[in-house]
């Protein structure tokens, strides 16, 4: 079993797409500017790996960051 993974937006690429939230809203939300940030420390509860995973690769500014810690 891999380690426990973490996501990241990076600011300075996210255009506010919103894929991520919509793919992944228990991991992304926007902020007031329509800027993505990682949902509490960006850490993925267990089951969401996927998820995470999908919304790094439908980012279309390859904005999101996918860990393992
Ligand atoms: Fe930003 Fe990419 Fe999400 S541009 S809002 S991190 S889909």
């Amino acid at each position: 079993m891999a380690g426990k993974l973490k996501v990241r937006v990076d600011q300075d690429k996210c255009q506010g797409h919103a894929r991520c939230k919509s793919l992944a809203p228990e991991l992304f939300d926007l902020d007031e500017f329509g800027n993505a940030h990682e949902v509490g420390d960006g850490s993925v509860p267990e089951g969401l790996e996927d998820k995470a995973y999908l919304a790094q690769s439908n980012c279309p500014e390859i904005a999101i960051e996918v860990t393992e810690e």
